[in-house]
């Protein structure tokens, strides 16, 4: 089975705090309470978030403040959510998000 992390250049400052499952593209994934979907996934060696309705580009997180909307998601079948505005919760489901879904898209 294919993994969807790699190797990730980030480091994590402090490590504390309670452990959460979620997953993304199916693969099980920790994450620290209080870390963003964007952090989390990152931390993970995530690099690919979401590709592009015109090209299908990959994009990831760019500004890490709900601006640029690189960071856009599916989770829990609710797309176009911010990854960097989004706290992680136990049991989320992640999915990397293809081109632009209409409003009320489901997985
Ligand atoms: S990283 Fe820019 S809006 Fe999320």
């Amino acid at each position: 089975m294919h993994s969807p992390a790699h190797a990730s250049p980030f480091r994590r400052l402090e490590g504390e705090g309670p452990l959460l499952s979620f997953s993304f593209e199916g693969a099980p994934l920790t994450a620290r309470a209080g870390d963003t979907v964007a952090v989390a996934l990152l931390a993970a060696g995530v690099g690919r978030f979401r590709d592009t309705p015109a090209s299908g580009a990959p994009r990831s997180p760019w500004c890490m403040m709900g601006v640029c909307f690189d960071c856009l998601v599916e989770i829990d079948g609710l797309a176009s959510r911010q990854a960097c505005n989004t706290l992680v919760a136990e049991g989320m489901r992640v999915r990397r998000q293809a081109g632009a879904p209409s409003v009320g898209d489901a997985a």
